[in-house]
């Protein structure tokens, strides 16, 4: 597909302005299952079941067991190589690095990424039906614990599902206008709005990466595709980006 990019070019401060979109590959490392791989969280749960507004109104406890699950397994995982080298690029980046991701585990910020835009929210927020209002939450939701806000027992857990609109959109499309180099970690590519993110850049101009264990289904979008394991990719592309 020939499409003149920039190279890794420098805004007027001369620093990359970069976008870095993160899948389920870059924790699996860490011991979390994603969702679409053979032995992935998909293969068994049905996402109508599990991961639904329709879900939660039919059997709201398997719902919030699924999602007590995951919550308590954070506990026993650890950021691995590729968080803590999207963190040594906000670093040196700052601002200049937008970070968002599908992921609603804590390994980015445990990983000592401080701004992460969490698309599809996080398992460690609850969020109250009733109220609208949010809480950090390390334990089970179960179905009857109360708001701490307003006392109604309509705490759901603060992530998007299949059908809800994702979040912070509005501060995520003008940074792919603007980006000079956009890169996708350990995404299958088959989930939108994030699965377009790639297209949505180039058509902006920028330069695409994809690093991802196996060709994504968006991978022929993209400048460059490199196969392997996040923990060694990832590393290594934030360390030829900071040599630019
Ligand atoms: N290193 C790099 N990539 C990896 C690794 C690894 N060690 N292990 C797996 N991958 C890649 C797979 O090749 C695949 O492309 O990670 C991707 C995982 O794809 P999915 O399981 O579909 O996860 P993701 O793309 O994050 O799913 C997007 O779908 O179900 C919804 O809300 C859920 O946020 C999720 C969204």
């Amino acid at each position: 597909m020939a499409r003149t990019h920039r190279e890794i070019p420098h805004n007027v401060a001369g620093v990359p302005q970069v976008v870095v979109l993160t899948g389920a590959g870059i924790s699996a490392a860490s011991g979390l299952p994603t969702f679409r791989d053979s032995d992935g969280l998909w293969e068994g749960h049905r996402q109508e079941d599990v991961a639904s507004p329709a879900a939660y109104v039919r059997d709201p406890a398997l719902v919030q067991r699924f999602y007590d699950m995951r919550r308590a397994a954070l506990a026993s995982v650890e950021p691995n190589a590729a968080h803590v080298a999207l963190a040594r690029l906000e670093r040196a980046l700052g601002d200049d690095l937008l970070l968002v991701t599908q992921n609603i585990d804590d390994l980015h910020e445990r990983g000592g990424s401080t701004r992460v835009l969490h698309l599809h929210g996080e398992l460690r927020s609850a969020l109250c039906t009733e109220c609208a209002s949010r809480h950090p939450w390390r334990g089970g939701l179960g179905t009857w614990t109360p708001c701490p806000s307003c006392g109604a027992h309509a705490l759901r857990p603060d992530v998007v599902w299949f059908g809800e609109i994702p979040y912070r959109m509005d501060e995520i499309w003008p940074r792919l206008q603007t980006a000079d180099v956009f890169c996708a970690i350990g995404t299958s590519g088959v989930v939108y709005p994030a699965a377009g993110f790639g297209q949505q850049a180039a058509s902006s101009g920028a330069r695409t990466v994809e690093l991802n264990l196996a060709w994504s289904e968006v991978a022929p979008w993209f400048d460059d595709v490199r196969t392997g394991p996040a923990t060694e990719l990832v590393p290594a592309w934030v360390d030829e980006v900071l040599a630019q």
